[in-house]
């Protein structure tokens, strides 16, 4: 009997994630940037979501954020170890595990660890999303007044003047609410569970949304560009949000650096 790409998938992101619960609060942090760090439980942990997703699918390629591409394949795995690396780094407790599947880019399986609170976000295309084992849905909030938004800031944000601050200004004086995370995949899968109701975010690897999207997606959100084309996995930028107040949300980025105002 053939694996199933989500059953090994969890089994990955489930043992990945209690190496990073244990070794919270006791590693050794690297620069790989001004402000961009790496720790070496990032490393371990990808190292055992690669372990193991090679041994169920040698064929495979990969692409992992701390050690690259490897492979060749049509299916090819997008592996974000610790989406949070920050967080993680300061013992703030909000962190994920991300693995998503796509063939030929479209993609097929996402799943989400978070292992602080021990919650497994999953889904398969065309087969909706779960938090553990429950089905999901987005919100049904309507209005973009009553909407609690989320977004990041690129780790460019010190020296690339494109560092979402406008957006964030704009968002700000027409929404409920932003929050700031920190892990891409988390701001994802909360958006799933309909806790956020629409995230944006720009400057983004396919490792950070891979399996975030296909989780939107399946729990009934909208995904897209920052244009209202489609989302694609390479593409850098994401507009994910209940279906009410997506379009909305690209009014609001339309603006730009034009609209600082309540409108
Ligand atoms: C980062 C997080 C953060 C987002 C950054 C990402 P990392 O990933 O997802 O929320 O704003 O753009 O790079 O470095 O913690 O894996
Ligand atoms: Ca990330
Ligand atoms: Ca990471």
């Amino acid at each position: 009997m053939s694996l199933s790409y989500l059953a090994v998938a969890i089994q990955a992101a489930l043992q990945a994630g209690a190496v990073a619960r244990n070794m919270i609060g006791q590693v050794n942090i690297e620069h790989k940037g001004r402000i961009d760090l790496v720790t070496d439980a990032d490393k371990a942990v990808e190292r055992e979501i690669v372990r193991i997703l090679r041994g169920a699918f040698p064929e495979h390629a990969i692409l992992a954020e701390e050690t690259g591409t490897s492979g060749d394949n049509a299916y090819c795995w997008y592996i974000d170890p610790i989406d949070g690396t920050t967080n993680y780094a300061h013992g703030f407790p909000v962190y994920a595990v991300s693995i998503g599947l796509a063939e030929a880019d479209r993609l097929l399986v996402g799943v989400v660890y978070l292992p602080a609170t021990d919650e497994l976000f999953t889904a398969e295309l065309g087969g909706g999303a779960m938090l553990n084992g429950v089905p999901l849905r987005v919100s049904d909030t309507e209005t973009l007044l009553n909407s609690l938004l989320v977004t990041g800031f690129p780790y460019t944000a010190h020296d690339d003047s494109d560092n979402n601050l406008d957006h964030y200004g704009n968002f700000l004086t027409r929404c409920q609410g932003i929050r700031r995370t920190g892990s891409a995949a988390y701001d994802l899968v909360r958006t799933a569970q309909g806790c956020f109701d629409g995230y944006w975010e720009s400057g983004l690897y396919a490792y950070d949304m891979a399996a975030g999207a296909l989780i939107v997606q399946e729990a009934g959100g909208v995904i897209s560009d920052y244009d209202g084309g489609p989302w694609s996995l390479h593409g850098g930028k994401i507009v994910a949000a209940n279906p009410h107040i997506h379009q909305a949300m690209l009014d609001v980025l339309k603006l730009g650096k034009t609209g600082m105002h309540a409108g």
